[in-house]
């Protein structure tokens, strides 16, 4: 049974940040940067009212806050430029939101970008981002993925044998030189979840560790091709710096052994990882401790081999956006079965948040429109899918809720609405971007004509 307890939290007020004295890190944050309380008790993010953004937009509601935003990119440039004394980049994970808007926003903050996909890639490039910034991923990039990546001057973080052939059969046929990084599995452990583990050797992303030498000699025999870095991604939700620091040092070594292949690597790129607050008991360091102790790392390692301080990238995806965003929803039913547990559903679920459902992903709630209402019950906010692990929250701290109540979930801005779906046949819903008082729509509600856009009936089933 779930049991009632207040000890702990005692009112919504109470996932507000509060001034401490540090500059504060928005991944340390369950809620955006600005979110406070206003006159009527409901929760304000970027000066909106967010029951009145329901009104107007309808729920659920990802809501982004772009002050928060901001300042994220400019603590990442920042932290970097301050503690390395080497060039560095920041570059955005776009997996953890694909759109125009969150990319524009990224790029004008200096970023540049990671895509995955031709798709991201696309968005990317129609965000007004040029060549020179963009990085692309994959496992298994398809050809007219690498096409459109090598028309446009990206630089390819290449994964495997058979795409450093293509790319080796392409270089030759355009008469081009292509820019690419490669990717190694650098067999360091992080505690995380299974699925998004991806630095140690049982993986399916990036070169063997100890084929590097046939890698090596294969690039540099390959004038097609130009080696400009060496990339290495361990993992996502990280809260520990340590892994980070250990693979700073993995490296460097391995610039360093490429020089004996008469190759000019100046680049390294660390990958993406700091975790996020999704629950007060999540405790990850901020931007800055990050970004100082992996540049420690790198910096030491460098003056070890005696060797001038390579570019540094970092391309952190969850951190940058997961803490600027909250989705509102609003309550419909509820259901008690007695001695066992309330379920209190929403109009969304699994198809807007599959974390939860994928990775048992914790979330914290509070009601929008009754802040202060002192927190008297726990209960589960269940989805509307029809799917019985569509739970969105498994135990959530409420007050008295009841039907119409504009439910608020805490940082959702990372691989909520890249990660979303149609299930059930529901609408994506809309996102608005907030910012001192003003709502701009990024992303439109689909609708039910959305829904059959791409479906076709063919003649014959046609009733006549
Ligand atoms: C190659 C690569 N880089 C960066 C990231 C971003 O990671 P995070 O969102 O944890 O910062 C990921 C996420 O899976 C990734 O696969």
């Amino acid at each position: 049974m779930v049991t009632q307890s207040t000890t702990q939290v005692k009112s919504g007020l109470q996932y507000l940040a509060k001034a401490t004295g540090k500059p504060l890190s928005p991944n340390q944050h369950l809620l955006p940067l600005t979110a406070k309380v206003n006159d009527q008790d409901h929760l304000e993010i970027g000066g909106c009212d967010i029951t009145t953004l329901v009104a107007r937009f309808g729920s659920p509601l990802y809501v982004l806050d772009e002050f928060t935003l901001r300042t994220t990119c400019q603590q990442y440039r920042d932290a970097f430029k301050t503690y390395y004394p080497g060039e560095s980049q920041v570059i955005y994970a776009s997996k953890a939101w694909s759109c125009l808007g969150v990319c524009a926003i990224i790029a004008s903050e200096g970023l540049g970008f990671d895509v995955v996909s031709g798709g991201e890639l696309y968005t990317t490039i129609q965000a007004g981002v040029k060549g020179d910034l963009i990085y692309l991923h994959g496992n298994n990039k398809s050809l007219s993925e690498l096409e459109l990546a090598i028309d446009y001057d990206c630089t390819i973080i290449v994964d495997n044998w058979l795409e450093l052939e293509m790319l080796r059969e392409m270089g030759k046929t355009r008469d081009k030189i292509i820019s690419i990084m490669l990717r190694l599995t650098p067999g360091i452990e992080c505690h995380t979840h299974e699925y998004i583990r991806t630095g140690h050797l049982d993986s399916k992303f990036g070169f063997d560790p100890n084929e590097i030498d046939r890698v090596f000699t294969f690039v540099s025999e390959t004038p097609n091709l130009k080696c400009i870095g060496l990339h290495a991604h361990i993992g996502s939700q990280i809260f520990e710096r340590q892994p980070h620091q250990d693979l700073g040092e993995v490296l460097v070594d391995w610039l360093v052994k490429s020089e004996n292949y008469g190759l000019e690597i100046k680049q390294i790129n660390i990958g993406g990882g700091l975790g996020i607050c999704y629950t007060e008991q999540d405790d990850p360091p901020s931007i800055d401790e990050w970004v100082q102790a992996t540049c420690n790392a790198v910096i030491k390692a460098c003056e070890g081999h005696n060797i001038p301080f390579p570019k540094l990238l970092a391309e952190p995806g969850r951190s940058l956006v997961g803490s600027a965003c909250v989705t509102a929803y609003t309550v419909g039913s509820s259901k008690i079965v007695p001695d066992i547990r309330t379920y209190i559903s929403v109009d969304g679920g699994m198809s807007d948040n599959p974390r939860p459902i994928t990775y048992q992903s914790v979330y914290r709630t509070l009601i929008a429109n009754r802040m202060s209402a002192p927190l008297t019950q726990t209960v589960t906010v269940a989805g509307k899918h029809c799917e019985s692990g569509d739970i969105v929250i498994k135990e959530a701290l409420l007050p008295d809720t009841e039907t119409g109540d504009i439910l608020v979930v805490m940082a959702t801005g990372a691989y909520n609405y890249s990660m979303a779906s149609n299930y059930n046949r529901l609408p994506r819903p809309a996102a608005i971007l907030v910012n001192e008082g003003e709502a701009n729509l990024i992303l439109q509600r689909e609708t039910y004509q959305d829904l059959i856009r791409q479906d076709l009936l063919p003649y014959r089933l046609l009733r006549h």
